[in-house]
C-alpha cells in the first residue's frame, strides 16, 4: 500500500489518481476531510504532519511513502523536527519513501528560503528507508496566480519578463512521482530509483513575456505583458510570504544560476516522452483564464 501525503494539492491529486488507475491501493493524506473527487477505493486519512504521530494511523499496511510537505508548513518552519515523521514511518512498516523537494535545495545551498526543506531532504537520506528525492523547478501552475487579471484586464504583471526558466508541468511531476512509487526494489533488494535525485524541469525554458503570450495563444485573445520592478514584485509577494522566501524566490527568478536555467534530461528520461511545455499546460487550462 502507497500512502500519499498532500493527497488533496496540485501534484497530490492527480498521483493518487494515477496510482489507483494503475491498481495500487493508496491511502490519501492531509488535513482537512476530502469535498470530492478521490477514485473508488482509496481510503482518506486525515493527518497534520507538523505532529508526525497523527501519521501513524494512515501506516496501516503501508510500504511506501510520497512526503510532500506543503508551502505553509516549510514557511512557518514549525512542527517537529523533520527526522520525526521519518521515525514514524520507518516504525509504520514503511520500507521506501519518495519526498517531494525542489531543485533550489541543490542549486541554493546557502538559501534560507530552502533550508528546511533541505532539513527533510537530509532526514530523508539518514533515514536508513530506501529513498528518492524529486527536485522540480518553479512550476507551471505558479500561472494560476495571474488568473483574475488575465481574466479582468487580458493582463499579465510580473517582474524579469525576459529571464526564461525551464518550468514543469506538475501533472508531469505526478506521473514521475507514481512511476518511482510503482518501481521499487523487492524486500532486500535495491530498486532502480533508491538513493537517487532527480531533477524535473520543463522541456524547455520559457519566460514570463513568453508565458504571457503562450496564454494568449491559448484564448486566441492578446494578452498583455506589464514588466514590475523587483522592488514592485517584493512588496506583492510580502504580503503572501515571509521575507526570506520572497528575497529567495525573487533571486531565482531574477538572477537564476546556470543550473535553474538548464533543461534536465530526468523528467523526459523517467516518464519515457517529452515532458509538458507551457504552451500546452495553457491550451489544456485555458478555462481558467477565460
Ligand atoms: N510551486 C512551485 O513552483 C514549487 C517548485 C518546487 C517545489 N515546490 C514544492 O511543492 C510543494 C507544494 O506542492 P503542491 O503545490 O502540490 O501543494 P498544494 O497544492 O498547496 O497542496 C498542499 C497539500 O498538502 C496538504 N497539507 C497542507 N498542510 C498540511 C499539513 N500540515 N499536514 C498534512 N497535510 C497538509 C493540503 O491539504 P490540507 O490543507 O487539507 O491539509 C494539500 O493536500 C512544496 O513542498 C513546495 O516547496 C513548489
Amino acid at each position: 500500500m502507497i500512502v500519499v501525503t498532500g493527497a488533496t494539492g496540485t501534484i497530490g491529486r492527480p498521483l493518487v489518481g494515477a496510482l489507483a488507475a494503475a491498481g495500487e491501493r493508496v491511502t490519501a493524506v492531509s488535513r482537512r476531510p476530502v469535498d470530492a473527487g478521490l477514485p473508488e477505493g482509496v481510503r482518506h486519512h486525515r493527518a497534520d504532519l507538523a505532529e508526525a504521530g497523527s501519521l501513524r494511523p494512515a501506516l496501516d499496511g503501508a510500504d511506501a511513502l510520497f512526503l510532500l510537505l506543503s508551502g505553509e508548513m516549510l514557511l512557518d518552519g514549525g512542527g517537529e523536527a523533520p527526522g520525526a515523521l521519518l521515525d514514524v514511518a520507518k516504525a509504520g512498516g514503511v520500507r521506501r519513501v519518495v519526498l517531494l523537494s525542489s531543485q533550489a535545495t541543490g542549486t541554493r545551498p546557502d538559501a534560507l528560503s530552502h533550508a528546511r526543506l533541505r532539513a527533510f531532504e537530509e532526514a530523508v537520506r539518514h533515514s536508513g528507508l530506501d529513498w528518492t528525492i524529486l527536485r522540480p523547478s518553479g512550476f507551471h501552475t505558479n500561472a494560476f496566480g495571474w488568473a483574475e487579471p488575465v481574466r479582468t484586464r487580458r493582463t499579465v504583471a510580473a517582474p524579469f519578463g525576459d529571464v526564461a526558466l525551464p518550468t514543469v508541468d506538475p501533472a508531469d511531476l505526478a506521473e514521475v512521482a507514481a512511476t518511482v512509487l510503482r518501481n521499487g526494489g523487492r524486500p532486500g533488494a535495491s530498486g532502480p530509483h533508491d538513493g537517487r535525485t532527480y531533477v524535473l524541469t520543463g522541456p524547455e525554458p520559457v519566460s514570463p513575456r513568453e508565458q504571457a503570450a503562450a496564454l494568449g495563444a491559448a484564448l486566441g485573445e492578446p494578452v498583455a505583458f506589464v514588466e514590475l520592478s523587483r522592488e514592485a514584485a517584493r512588496g506583492h509577494l510580502l504580503s503572501v510570504m515571509p521575507e526570506a522566501v520572497v528575497d529567495g524566490t525573487l533571486d531565482i527568478l531574477g538572477t537564476p544560476t546556470a543550473a535553474e536555467r538548464q533543461v534536465s534530461p530526468d523528467a523526459e528520461r523517467l516518464l519515457g516522452r517529452p515532458a509538458t511545455g507551457f504552451a500546452e499546460w495553457a491550451r489544456r487550462n485555458a478555462a481558467a483564464f477565460r
